[in-house]
């Protein structure tokens, strides 16, 4: 099975902000102001807001899947239809992502972990109840379900907060054969950490990236380029030698 983690890198030439390059949206607006829990206590109409604006234009039309996000879908396709081919049942390839946009989705993937949650998601403080929200948020929103007012807030995981599916991205990163990062600095842990737990399991690691990253040495080999180049010409190498990642 091969282990992929995606980060903002990945979304950047369909037109998003990814947060630490020198335009990134960190350089734009303060973490603490607008996605940590205390932020949002603070001033949460100034954290919806952000949030409101990311929503929009992650709708607006403008921003579309890249040719990487579709090369995933079609390696997820050749991979089960391969597997199905041999009667085996567990899936080859298991999608982790830190972005909060749906373009993995939009570009045809049909398993995508949110482990940081999804902008087009509102949580509810008061029950916890999570649904699908396409519009902005304000306080006065009421809760679909316990029909509490201003406890809505984005389903993103803030700083400080504990990111999402973390047992199930332990089981899968354990039972990997490969594991592949695409477009994240690997600053952010728990998502930083896979890295060192493939390695210590000896998987075969690769970083694909438009340029090394500080654990560039780390990996067992780089492939360095622009997302929508890098990412299909990976994915035809790996179709082309499916058989080597076929295990039971
Ligand atoms: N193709 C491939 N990689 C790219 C491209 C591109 N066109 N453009 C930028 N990159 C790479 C950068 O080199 C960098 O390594 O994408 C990475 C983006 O890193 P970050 O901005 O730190 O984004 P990410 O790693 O996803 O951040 C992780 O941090 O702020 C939190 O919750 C937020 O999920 C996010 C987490």
């Amino acid at each position: 099975m091969i282990f992929v983690l995606t980060g903002a890198g990945i979304s950047r030439e369909s037109g998003l902000d990814t947060f630490r390059d020198k335009d990134g949206l960190w350089s734009k607006v303060n973490i603490e102001d607008v996605a940590t829990p205390r932020a949002f206590k603070k001033d949460p109409v100034r954290v919806l807001e952000f949030y409101d604006f990311r929503r929009k234009e992650l709708l607006s039309g403008d921003i579309k899947p890249n040719p990487a996000h579709q090369a995933l879908a079609r390696l997820e396709s050749q991979i089960s239809n391969y597997r199905a081919e041999k009667g085996l049942k567990k899936p080859g390839l298991f999608l982790v992502t830190q972005n909060v946009d749906d373009l993995h989705e939009r570009g045809g993937s049909k398993q995508v972990c949110h482990t940081h949650g999804s902008l087009l998601w509102a949580k509810c403080q008061a029950c916890d109840h999570k649904f699908k929200w396409l519009k902005n948020l304000s306080l006065e929103e009421v809760c679909p379900k316990c029909q509490a007012q201003g406890q809505l807030r984005p389903d993103v995981v803030w700083f400080e907060e504990m990111p999402y599916h973390l047992e199930e991205i332990e089981t899968n990163l354990k039972n990997c054969h490969l594991f592949v990062s695409i477009g994240t600095s690997g600053l952010v842990y728990p998502a930083a950490s896979y890295l060192r737990v493939a390695k210590k399991l000896k998987v075969p690691t690769l970083e694909i990236n438009i340029a090394p990253t500080g654990s560039a040495n780390l990996y067992d080999r780089g492939f360095y380029g622009p997302a929508s180049e890098a990412v299909p010409q990976w994915v035809d190498e790996v179709i082309s030698q499916l058989n080597l990642w076929v295990f039971n």
